[in-house]
């Protein structure tokens, strides 16, 4: 008996100390002046026509990102070498641009190769950043290192599929705290009415992507899921998977039929949030397939607005400081955990975060006692 109270007591030490954490000054989770290095979404693809370019700012960087002759996408820092004029006051000259202002001419690389004024280019160059296309996106990565694999849904991997945009929309509170709602498990019954507990079980699928699944079945007395067991022979499917801590993709439905939801999100100026959501489903084949996907997908987003519905007023409002967690809560100290270990960037420079010492990064510690 008092060896149960001694553990309990150990417990709840734990517990606090990984809470006291959460708030120091370093952590990335939450905070609007850094974010982990990864895909980010710039801009959806069809809003960039071969031969256009567009200015975005992204993660609080300038950058000019055009399509080329061959349809190839490129994203540069936005200033030009020369004299600084933005790029996307430019033109796309084959699959490289060419600055409105002097008419220099930089290839796909980024490297000057043509100066009307002069014979010869200078040896300048102007910075170039991956970019890939991926469900209607496109995306860029954002860092020094080799790029790693682009946000996907896990259960689509290897699927070949059908999307549409859904909304786009910007929020007032930090990208993590919007993206921890799909996670907070007691809040589906509290706000959008669920009549079944869901509890988590996470998978860390690489260092930047983690996997939360529901392993309930539950909800038997609810005359709705009593409705909708036959359709469903194992736990009700409710999956998140964290991209970077910055996208999440969402998996939910009966065994046979699953929707999928992506939410693309980046932090914006005073640590806001501005997303995109797409909207997703297996390709099904012939005019009979095309069309059963056009009904799917519009399915798909009336579930999505179901969920983003609910907490519209909450994330006007919220000053995230989770002070008082409970055991409900544990998926979000996992994700936190998850999200502090990736590499960190400055916002705006794209810097990497200096003076943080390894043991901080590894703090919270990774196995939860309760
Ligand atoms: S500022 Fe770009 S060519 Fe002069
Ligand atoms: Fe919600």
């Amino acid at each position: 008996m008092g060896g149960r109270i001694v553990a309990r007591s150990c417990a709840r030490l734990c517990f606090n100390l990984i809470f006291m954490s959460l708030n120091k000054p370093h952590s990335t989770f939450n905070n609007p002046t850094q974010f982990i290095q990864g895909w980010y979404w710039a801009l959806p693809s069809r809003e960039l026509k071969v031969g256009r370019v567009r200015a975005v700012t992204l993660l609080g960087r300038n950058l000019a990102i055009y399509r080329g002759v061959s349809g190839q996408v490129v994203a540069v820092d936005a200033y030009c070498p020369h004299m600084g004029a933005h790029l996307a006051e430019g033109k796309v000259d084959g699959d490289g641009i060419r600055c409105f202002f002097h008419n220099w001419k930089y290839d796909a690389n980024g490297i000057c190769v043509d100066i009307p004024s002069l014979e010869k280019p200078l040896p300048v160059s102007i910075k170039t950043w991956h970019t890939a296309e991926q469900y209607g996106l496109i995306w860029v990565w954002v860092g020094e290192e080799k790029p790693y694999l682009l946000p996907f849904v896990p259960e689509l991997e290897q699927a070949d599929c059908d999307y549409i945009l859904g909304t786009r929309f910007i929020k007032n509170c930090h990208p993590n705290v919007l993206l921890i709602n799909g996670i907070d498990a007691h809040h589906f019954n509290t706000v959008h009415n669920l009549p079944l507990e869901i509890v988590f079980d996470s998978k860390e699928l690489n260092p930047n992507a983690i996997a939360f699944s529901n392993t309930t079945k539950g909800g038997d007395d609810s005359w709705l899921i009593r409705l909708i067991r036959p359709l469903y022979q194992n736990e009700v499917t409710y999956s998140m998977c964290y991209w970077y801590g910055s996208t999440g993709t969402v998996t939910l439905g009966p065994d046979f039929l699953h929707f999928y939801i992506v939410f693309a999100l980046r932090t914006i100026e005073g640590g806001k949030t501005e997303g995109q959501t797409v909207l997703i489903t297996p390709k099904r084949d012939g005019c009979l397939g095309w069309g059963i996907n056009r009904g799917l997908l519009w399915l798909t987003q009336q579930v999505g607005n179901y969920f983003a519905k609910g907490d519209t007023q909450v994330f006007q409002t919220i000053q995230f400081d989770l002070k008082t967690p409970t055991k409900a809560d544990r998926s979000i100290l996992e994700f936190i955990q998850h999200f502090n270990r990736q590499k960190a960037l400055t916002w705006k420079t794209w810097e990497s975060v200096e003076n943080v010492e390894n043991s901080d990064r590894n703090y919270p510690p990774t196995s939860l006692v309760l």
